[in-house]
């Protein structure tokens, strides 16, 4: 298995061009099941949750190209069964069971794996596809699904699910009626594939709003479309400029879908500027420790729970991490500790204070976004910081030690 060798780097400075967004793409990529006809999606980042979508459409009856951050997807005669070899590493895989439905009319699909951060099971996505008729069993690690015709529904979910949202709003682009989704996610990876499935020709209106509305068409055809910028991955570089005591603009950052970020960061006296181009990130005098709790969008996203509580750890004072969207999503804090963090879990709350200093480690997360925390910890801590099992990583930062190196970072890949 490969690891990062994180050396302590100084100030930050320089440019970051910030990639594709992963979690836009991966749904974007399981509704490609749906259209008649050539997909052409660019701006996807090369990341092996990617690679392993891609597998997956193939062995569903796609064909598939990826090169250059372009996919190109031309969906043949279908299969239903999407194996367990391929949606035991990503949950997000579960998103074929509803357009196959759609599709064939039935489909059989493995029970999801991937990140290792709470139970995350997928009942709000069952409970939806009932109620647009599906019916489905669950044996042997597998849902079988069927349905003649998808029809529309009125669908309240209990939690403004984001995969769920997704995954009832693809199927229902094909389903005949009306759909109404309530109490749906606001995420802008809903919004973003919402605008996919359009220019494929769906009827969809209201996403980016908590009521989305579905006129479910006949059939869909193929497009050209650009995968919106990474708000995680911006997100994560804008924590190592205060870190760091640096200066870092990120090219093609998207300023807007950050704003809750943004004001912790501000909050804590961190300089962020937006301009046409991108987002100029400066080093607080002092930081300074803030409350934060994580919220569905537009709140403070559960993706940049792990980075903004590294940056915590070498703030003024005593602050607080609540994390509301997931239980169990606190990996990252026994290793911070192990580092000389001071950091105590109180129920579902970090409470973090500040210390003068952190010392690397060998260390290790089982979750994407608790890796990313420890590589920037790694990056101020004195001396090494071996940080294990990046295969998490992998999944969701497009050539991370290369964007960091390329602003001073100094971060190498031992092969295992
Ligand atoms: C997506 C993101 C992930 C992010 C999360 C929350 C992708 C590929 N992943 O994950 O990076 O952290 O949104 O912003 O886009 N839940 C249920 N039943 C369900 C569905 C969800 O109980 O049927 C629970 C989950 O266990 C979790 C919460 O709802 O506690 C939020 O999950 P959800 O919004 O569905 O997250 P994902 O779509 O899995």
């Amino acid at each position: 298995m490969d690891k990062l060798i994180v050396e302590p780097s100084g100030p930050l400075s320089g440019e970051i061009s910030i990639s594709g967004s992963k979690n836009a793409a991966l749904p974007i990529l399981m509704a490609c099941i749906l259209p008649r006809g050539r997909i052409e999606l660019t701006n996807v980042p090369h990341l092996a949750d990617i690679r392993t979508s891609c597998k997956l459409l193939n062995i569903l009856g796609c064909q598939t190209s990826f090169e250059n951050g372009t996919v190109v997807v031309e969906c043949g005669d279908l299969d239903p069964h999407a194996p367990y070899e391929l949606v035991k590493t990503m949950r997000a895989s579960v998103l074929c069971l509803g357009p196959l439905i759609a599709a064939l009319g039935e489909a059989k699909v493995a029970l999801p794996g991937g990140c290792a951060i709470g139970a995350r099971p997928v009942d709000m996505h069952l409970k939806g596809l009932e109620r647009m008729g599906a019916t489905f069993e669950l044996t042997e690690g597998y849902i079988y699904g069927s349905c003649d015709k998808l029809r529309g529904a009125h669908i309240v979910l209990d939690f403004p699910t984001v995969g769920g949202t997704e995954h009832l709003m693809t199927a229902a682009a094909l389903a005949e009626g009306e759909t109404i989704l309530e109490n749906a996610a606001r995420e802008p990876e809903v919004a973003d594939l919402a605008n996919f499935l359009n220019a494929c020709g769906a009827k969809i209106s209201g996403h980016g709003t908590s009521v989305i509305t579905i006129q479910g068409v006949p059939s869909l055809t193929g497009c050209e479309y650009k995968v919106m910028p990474d708000r995680i991955e911006a997100g994560t570089y804008m924590m190592a400029a205060p870190l760091t005591g640096g200066e870092i603009f990120l090219r093609d950052c998207p300023f807007h879908e950050l704003e809750s970020v943004v004001n912790k960061l501000r909050e804590m006296g961190v300089g962020v500027e937006e301009t046409p181009e991108g987002v100029m990130v400066r080093a607080a005098k002092e930081l300074l420790a803030v409350d934060v709790d994580t919220q569905p969008y537009p709140g403070f996203p559960t993706d940049m729970q792990a980075q903004i509580t590294t940056l915590m750890c070498l703030a003024k004072g005593v602050g607080t991490v609540e994390e509301n969207i997931f239980e169990n999503r606190f990996m990252h804090v026994m290793e911070l500790n192990r580092m000389g963090a001071n950091i105590k879990i109180k129920g579902s709350t970090a409470i973090v204070r500040g210390v003068d200093k952190l010392a690397g480690a060998p260390v290790m997360a089982s979750d994407l976004r608790a890796s990313a925390s420890l590589v920037l910890a790694g990056m101020v801590a004195s001396g090494s910081t071996e940080v294990q099992r990046i295969y998490h990583l992998d999944r969701g930062y497009e050539r991370l030690e290369e964007k960091l190196g390329a602003v001073g970072a100094r971060i190498r890949r031992v092969k295992g």
